[in-house]
């Protein structure tokens, strides 16, 4: 670090040792600062999280929403549950059916008030990915009837602030899919009969083709109040700058966690505005607490996927943000004063209007930086000195706090979010010796802090012997430790007619296929476990509620999320017409074994299935229904339940024993 050695600089030419640039809020101030968040949803993204002991699970949300102490988030967006796979999982719904309302289901609720807890502050978002079935009303599309659709969404905002007193302030339209200015407009109006003035609409959360929309219709404009796009690549259009609006990058990141990935997100934090003008950015996902064998494992700004052990990972993405997010507050603004660095790199100045000034600068390289989508152009950086010349407000500081962060990919000796020396002014002038792959930060704000835990467990694969009678007298979550629902969803129920044993149970609740967003399978489906399982033992109380359902239980699940569909493995199936059937695939096509069994709707039965090597076993109610199904593939995956349809369906004293 050299400060002060051009006294006198002048921009320069010919000969240049530094690179000149001027930090100035007398040209005007750039746009209003708008905040860095995560994006929890899109789908079921911390569904393992909420199944942490304490102190873990308090230190995981410290790291991402406590002020001064990790990523310090100022946003937390949420999907709002429809019932339907969205990536990795399920999120149930408020609403499942038209006379249902619960706002106690899935565990966003619960998440939005862990970070309200920290931080009063902090913005919080809800979007729609998928709908329950009965939105659309048989259309299969959420725009056929708008004024169904906004009341849903609406209800929403109004149960955070009835049963959370969680204030909701900005609501989206429907993730990633064609945006309807009819239902934009009545969605609007349906907010504000609500009394619901201050809740802002982000539009479209896909590409910027609503600013065209915008530009042609007055009604629609008056509607959006943020335009929100996703993986902007950085830069934005034309016709989004004329709307004037706010615009947001309300999705982006989505890289995996390592290096590479905190160096893209370097990036992009600075350069979405340089390039792009947009003043937020929301990181998916917020944190990866999913199986990491789902799609997109370990795509969050940290890992917390073994609540079973209690290890977490506290990765550098949490401290590329805290590089921006601690030095820097919603409201305050950037500077005009923001660009490239001519050998490379970005900078970006921002302030409160009080004086504080908060420069953050990256020289990330292309090939330590890459986003996964959209992948960036090659380019080139190279050390640089660069001098910056303080004016206007700033042009008396004498001081500024430093924060470094570099990563050295060949030694592997990343220095993270490290407090320096802080940085003397001269007469105005200060200067960096900036390297490749490293960021900085440079304040007035002093209340930067590097948080710590200590170290939390070991990491241990999941438990080989797991059991669960579903008996939570009073559940903090609607669902079962673990399992990670992948069509439909499965919660807790109660059945107080039950004379015993089940009168507290698992079920699965949606009983018509939702208006979807990913590939929803034909059938319900938990997968609960290790990926890894090859032998074992499995076996699970079942209840048919449907006089022509099923329901299975299943082995070496290989894979759900996205491709739920095409999951393999070695379903165990009994019907409701009396016969059982064992078939590799989900979708029940390729039959290794069927017959009668006797099993009928209303009767509680036991299904026990063993796989070994390339052979599996069943029994129905402790006696041997069938025998030796040849299973070559998969060899490893999940266990799992579920239903041979979207059907309501019981489960009971689920027993997994892995050898
Ligand atoms: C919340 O914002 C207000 C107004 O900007 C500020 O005075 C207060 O310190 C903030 N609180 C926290 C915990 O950041
Ligand atoms: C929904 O569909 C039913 C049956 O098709 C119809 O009777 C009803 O009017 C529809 N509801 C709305 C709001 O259009
Ligand atoms: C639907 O919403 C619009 C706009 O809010 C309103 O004017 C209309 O009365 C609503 N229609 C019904 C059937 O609720
Ligand atoms: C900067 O912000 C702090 C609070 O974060 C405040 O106390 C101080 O007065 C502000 N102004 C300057 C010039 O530091
Ligand atoms: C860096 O990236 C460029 C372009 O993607 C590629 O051609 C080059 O081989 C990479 N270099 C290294 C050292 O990985
Ligand atoms: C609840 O238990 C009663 C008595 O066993 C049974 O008749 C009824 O079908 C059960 N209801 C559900 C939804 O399981
Ligand atoms: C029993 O029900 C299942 C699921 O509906 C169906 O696939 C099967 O063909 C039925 N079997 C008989 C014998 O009706």
């Amino acid at each position: 670090m050299i400060s002060g050695r051009f006294p006198l600089l002048v921009p320069c030419f010919c000969v240049c040792l530094a690179d000149f640039y001027i930090l100035d809020d007398r040209i005007g101030l750039g746009r209003r600062f708008d905040g860095i968040g995560g994006l929890s949803g899109g789908g079921a993204t911390s569904r393992l999280l909420v199944n942490y002991e304490e102190p873990y699970r308090s230190q995981i949300l410290d790291y991402l929403f406590k002020p001064s102490f990790g990523a310090s988030l100022h946003i937390l967006k949420v999907e709002i549950g429809g019932d339907s796979q969205t990536t990795d999982g399920t999120e149930p719904s408020h609403m499942h059916n038209e006379k249902d309302e619960n706002f106690f289901r899935g565990y966003e609720w619960w998440l939005m008030k862990e970070a309200k807890k920290r931080n009063p502050n902090i913005t919080l978002i809800g979007l729609p990915w998928a709908f329950p079935g009965w939105i659309g009303n048989g259309t299969n599309w959420p725009y056929t009837f708008p004024n169904i659709t906004a009341n849903y969404v609406v209800s929403w905002v109004i149960g955070a602030k009835q049963y959370h007193n969680l204030d909701i302030e900005y609501i989206g339209i429907w993730n990633e899919r064609d945006f309807n200015a009819k239902y934009i407009r009545v969605l609007r109006d349906t907010l504000d009969r609500a009394g619901l003035v201050d809740v802002g609409i982000i539009a479209a959360d896909g590409n910027w083709d609503i600013s065209n929309a915008l530009l042609v219709d007055p009604y629609l404009n008056d509607a959006v109040d943020v335009i929100g796009v996703h993986y902007p690549g950085t830069t934005t259009v034309k016709e989004a700058l004329l709307t004037e609006k706010r615009l947001w990058s309300s999705e982006d990141y989505s890289t995996f966690n390592n290096d590479i990935g905190a160096g893209c997100w370097a990036r992009i934090l600075n350069q979405n505005y340089v390039n792009g003008r947009m003043t937020s950015t929301i990181s998916w996902n917020l944190i990866a607490s999913y199986y990491e064998d789902l799609s997109f494992g370990g795509d969050g700004l940290m890992t917390a996927e073994e609540p079973w052990s209690g290890n977490y990972v506290v990765e550098s993405p949490i401290w590329i943000t805290a590089h921006t997010t601690q030095f820097a507050q919603p409201g305050w603004s950037y500077l005009n004063t923001v660009g490239h660095l001519a050998r490379g790199g970005s900078y970006v100045a921002l302030t409160d209007g009080k004086g504080n000034l908060t420069v953050v600068i990256e020289t990330m390289s292309h090939n330590h930086s890459q986003c996964i989508r959209p992948p960036l152009p090659p380019y080139s950086v190279s050390p640089q000195t660069a001098t910056f010349q303080l004016k206007g407000s700033f042009a008396a500081l004498t001081e500024l706090q430093q924060w470094y962060t570099k990563f050295d990919f060949e030694t592997k000796k990343d220095v993270l979010f490290k407090k320096t020396d802080p940085i003397k002014i001269q007469n105005g002038y200060f200067s960096l010796t900036l390297d490749v792959d490293e960021v900085y930060t440079v304040t007035t704000i002093a209340s930067g802090q590097k948080g710590l835990y200590p170290d939390p467990p070991k990491s241990a694969p999941f438990p080989k012997k797991y059991f669960d009678d579903f008996d939570a007298r009073n559940p903090p979550f609607s669902e079962a430790p673990y399992f990670a629902d992948q069509t439909g969803v499965f919660e807790y129920f109660r059945n107080l007619t039950d004379p015993g044993p089940h009168i507290f149970t698992l079920r699965q609740a949606v009983s018509q296929r939702p208006v979807s967003w990913s590939y929803d399978a034909d059938q319900t489906i938990s997968v609960v476990g290790d990926h890894s399982w090859q032998d074992l033992t499995l076996s699970c109380d079942i209840y048919i509620e449907a006089a022509n359902g099923g329901v299975f239980v299943a082995a070496r699940v290989n894979q759900a999320g996205e491709s739920v569909r095409n999951a393999m493995g070695v379903f165990y199936w009994v019907f409701g017409n009396g016969t059982y059937k064992v078939t590799n695939d989900i979708g029940g096509q390729k039959v290794l074994a069927e017959g009668l069994s006797g099993t009928r709707p209303g009767v509680w039965h036991t299904l026990t299935l063993t796989v070994k090597g390339d052979f599996a076993f069943g029994m129905l109610n402790g006696y041997p229904l069938w025998k030796n199904a040849v299973v070559l593939q998969p060899k490893n995956g999940w266990a799992a339940i579920g239903t041979h349809s979207f059907e309501f369906a019981q489960f009971d004293n689920f027993l997994v024993d892995a050898d």
